[in-house]
Order: structure tokens, then C-alpha cells, then sequence
């Protein structure tokens, strides 16, 4: 049978999504210890870049499920010499029963798809970060229930976490408004292809008017360093501050993928303040891809 992959967020139906959404919940508070559907399986995990709450929330959860995960750094495995991806793809899904991978570009995990006998899932890539939006779905349907129909208003910058949030408003069918400065767009056909449920604005203010979640990201994401002045004066206007906050529906939820940086895009007083529910969204990435790792590997 064809692997299953979770490459970006549309490789679900909205169905699915749902589903996994509602799993993630009933696990979290489950105390069953005997559930061990993934005995004796391993996940791979590769890492271009660093992570603290992928790798763990991974590692962690495939131990709960009663199976182990291992650590492949490209430094320490030929992947960083130069074997071709396709070998490496061939070679470790021969032995892993499912591989997690954080790449630079989103092509090698497309690639590495390509050529793996088992289910490859996207730990971030420069252009998307599914887990993380499983998680922040799960988290605000914790919280407010159905996000069907809701506003979610994206602040900053047109990035992977962006792009994630596009395809989320399409299969969940949300209100989107990106608010971005110009010049840090999101891909274009990723924004049209989710029609007039999203919008794109320069304004923030405008852009979390009455909104229900306000969410945003790192100006320089990991790789961008080199443009790091360049974005903080580009991204000088986009912070979710108080006055920002002010302007969505007074129940609105803040969330951040996290790591942050307080002072420039998010505030402290929002970000360590009422409406925040960062802590419970960053736990979540347990709970929402114990779920993601069951639905891929067991029958
Ligand atoms: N949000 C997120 O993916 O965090 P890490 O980079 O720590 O994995
Ligand atoms: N956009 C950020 C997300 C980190 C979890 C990055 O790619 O660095």
C-alpha cells in the first residue's frame, strides 16, 4: 500500500482535519498508560534546523504511544556529506516505520517523499509548518469551539506559518485577513487558491478589527539572519500590542507558534497577558501529533 504522507495541511480533507482535531483533545485526556498502538515502531527525525518544541513534542509522543523515535542529524549522517536524498530515502525508510523531517527547502521533503516506503511528515519547511497549525486548531477549538465561520486575523510576515494558516482557512473554512508590509506577501497562488475567505491588508489595526484570534510569527524566521535589520525596520508597525488587541472582539485569543520576541512582533503584556493561550497551543503540538502519528500508522 502507498504511503500515507502529512506534507502540507492539504494532504487532509477538511473531514480528516476535523477528526484529528477531535482526537488530539480526547488524547490529551485520556490516562489509558496500557495504549501502545506504536510498539515497536520508530520514527526518524531529521533536522536542517534547530527545534525545541517539535523534536520533543515527537519524541515524546512516540514514547507515549509505546514506540521510540531517533535523532538523525544531518551533521552526524551522510545526508550532510551529500548522499543523495533519494538513497537516503530508500535506506532509512527501510529500517524507520515513519520519518519526520525540518528542511530548508520544501522540495526536499517532496523529494524525500517521493523515494520513502513509509509516511513522511513535515516538521517545517520554508514554506509551510502543518504540525503547527494542528495544534493551534485543536487549541482554539479548546477553547471557542468550531472555528467555522470565525476571524482570524494573521499579523506579520507572508511566511511557512502563513501559508499554513491559508490552507487552514480553506479546509476549516475561517475568515483569514493577513496583514503583512508590502513586499512580505504570502505566495500569491496560495492566496488565491483560498479564495474570499482570505484577505490581504497593510493596515493591522484594520486587519484584527473584531477578529476572534490574533496570530502572528518571528519577523526573520530561521534562515532569514542575514535580513534581520532589514525586517526589524520593515516590521517596525506589524506588533500585536495592547491598542491591536483592543481592536479584535473583546474575547479574542492571541496565539504564537513560538520561539517569540517579545518587544517586536508581540508585546510582553500581550504575549504573558489574559488573552494568550501561547502555553496551552506550544503543549498542544503533543497532543495534536500523537493523533497525526496514529492516523498514519495505524491500520
Ligand atoms: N513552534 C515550533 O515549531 O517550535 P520549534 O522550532 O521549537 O520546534
Ligand atoms: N517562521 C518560523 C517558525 C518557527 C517555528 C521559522 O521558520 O523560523
Amino acid at each position: 500500500m502507498k504511503s500515507r504522507h502529512f506534507l502540507t495541511l492539504l494532504d487532509l480533507s477538511s473531514d480528516e482535519f476535523q477528526a484529528l482535531i477531535q482526537r488530539a483533545i480526547e488524547l490529551k485526556s485520556s490516562n489509558d498508560l496500557e495504549y501502545e498502538p506504536l510498539r515497536n515502531q520508530v520514527l526518524g527525525m531529521i533536522f536542517e534546523k534547530s527545534s525545541t518544541r517539535t523534536r520533543i513534542s515527537f519524541e515524546i509522543g512516540m514514547i507515549q504511544l509505546g514506540g521510540n523515535a531517533i535523532f538523525l542529524s544531518p551533521r552526524d549522517t551522510q545526508l550532510g556529506r551529500g548522499e543523495p536524498l533519494e538513497d537516503s530515502a530508500r535506506v532509512i525508510s527501510s529500517m524507520v516505520d515513519c520519518i519526520m523531517m525540518r528542511t530548508h527547502r520544501h522540495d526536499t521533503v517532496i523529494k524525500f517523499a517521493q523515494y520513502s516506503k513509509v509516511p513522511v511528515i513535515n516538521g517545517l519547511t520554508d514554506r509551510f509548518h502543518p504540525c503547527q497549525l494542528l495544534a493551534d486548531m485543536q487549541t482554539y477549538f479548546e477553547h471557542r469551539g468550531d472555528i467555522a465561520g470565525k476571524t482570524v486575523t494573521w499579523i506579520g510576515d507572508g511566511n511557512n506559518m502563513c501559508h499554513s494558516y491559508i490552507n487552514a482557512a480553506r479546509l476549516l473554512d475561517f475568515e483569514l485577513r493577513i496583514a503583512c508590509p508590502k513586499g512580505y506577501e504570502p505566495e500569491p497562488e496560495l492566496f488565491a487558491a483560498a479564495g474570499e475567505r482570505v484577505t490581504l491588508m497593510h493596515d493591522p489595526m484594520a486587519a484584527a478589527e473584531q477578529s476572534d484570534l490574533v496570530t502572528t510569527d518571528v519577523w526573520a524566521s530561521m534562515g532569514q539572519e542575514a535580513e534581520q535589520q532589514q525586517r526589524m525596520e520593515a516590521f517596525r508597525h506589524f506588533q500585536v500590542d495592547r491598542t491591536v488587541m483592543r481592536n479584535a472582539a473583546p474575547d479574542a485569543l492571541f496565539m504564537h507558534c513560538l520561539p517569540a520576541h517579545r518587544g517586536e512582533e508581540v508585546s510582553a503584556d500581550v504575549i504573558d497577558g489574559p488573552q494568550s493561550v501561547v502555553w496551552d497551543e506550544a503543549e498542544n503540538r503533543l497532543h495534536a501529533q500523537k493523533a497525526l502519528l496514529e492516523f498514519l500508522l495505524v491500520a
